[in-house]
């Protein structure tokens, strides 16, 4: 089966979809993007998504091209004709096309993509079993709240995990405290068995999965404080953990080839990992 991408208003063969040399998402990375799970061929947390969306635009001060429930219409049709039960939709709306210069160009009509592919890690058996995580120093600029395209320093970070041998990177900030992963937030369940992560600040990304877990987490009796951790913290904790769009939740087990406690997945991490199996096959839509 051929893939569809959409782009700038039709449905094209994915293999020939392309945009214009000079849309400022290619030249100078101004756009912004999101990736939104499909599960049962429904999309997660659709509403968020669009929230946060909404957010990155203001905060870019890129028109939205069109209303919430165009823009559903045609996520909806790029998973429908590439059949994807299970997967990601990704979309990307950037300021637009126009000659090189850095100032926004005037009366330009913002450029958007949508595609969509088929892939199971968020149901993966080989992330159950726990993944290992590097630390590298967090190279990015200081609005990671905005989801822009712009995403060289992850790359590089994602890079270096890989040749680690390692699932993702956690970047680290001057003052020694873990951000986030290259393309996840990060977690830890203290000694005490309080479940740690970072607020919300225009240092991180706000995590669709983040924001969902905490009040899953909360709504069940656990306790959350948002609140950041050292890497050192993390291999001391009782448990590690991450969180994304693609992956759900996944056990950390290693951190710079230090075991996170006893080297294997914890109790509350699979506990959280089933709430949110079972918050988003009760809710997808
Ligand atoms: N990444 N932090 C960063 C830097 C991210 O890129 C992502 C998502 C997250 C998790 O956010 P969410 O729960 O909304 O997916 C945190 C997406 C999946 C990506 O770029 O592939």
């Amino acid at each position: 089966m051929s893939r569809i991408a959409y782009v700038n208003g039709r449905y094209l063969p994915h293999g020939g979809a392309e945009m214009h040399i000079e849309d400022r998402a290619t030249q100078f990375s101004d756009g912004v993007y999101e990736v939104i799970a499909v599960l049962g061929g429904r999309l997660i947390d659709r509403a968020l998504h669009h929230e946060r969306l909404e957010r990155s635009l203001g905060e870019m001060r890129i028109a939205a091209p069109m209303g919430r429930a165009a823009l559903d219409a045609v996520l909806d049709e790029v998973v429908r004709r590439n059949r994807v039960a299970e997967g990601i939709v990704y979309l990307q709306i950037g300021r637009g096309r126009a000659p090189r210069n850095h100032a926004f160009p005037v009366g330009v009509r913002p450029s958007v993509v949508v595609t969509a592919r088929r892939a199971r890690p968020a149901t993966a058996a080989a992330l159950t079993e726990g993944v290992a995580v590097i630390t590298v120093p967090d190279l990015r600029w200081r609005r990671r709240d905005i989801k822009s395209v712009s995403l060289l320093a992850n790359v590089l970070a994602k890079q270096a995990a890989a040749e680690a041998g390692a699932y993702e990177a956690w970047q680290v900030d001057d003052r020694g405290l873990v951000t986030e992963g290259a393309q996840s937030n990060a977690w830890i369940v203290d000694t005490d068995g309080t479940i740690l992560t970072r607020p919300e600040s225009s240092d991180i990304l706000s995590g669709i999965t983040r924001r969902r877990l905490i009040g899953l987490a909360r709504g069940s009796g656990l306790a959350v404080a948002e609140r950041a951790f050292t890497p050192d913290h993390a291999r001391r904790a009782r448990e590690a953990f991450l969180t994304s769009t693609s992956s759900f939740v996944v056990p950390v087990i290693r951190i710079d080839d230090h075991p996170v406690a006893n080297g294997k997945p914890g109790s509350t991490t699979e506990r959280l990992r089933s709430l949110y199996l079972d918050f988003a096959s009760r809710t997808a839509a």
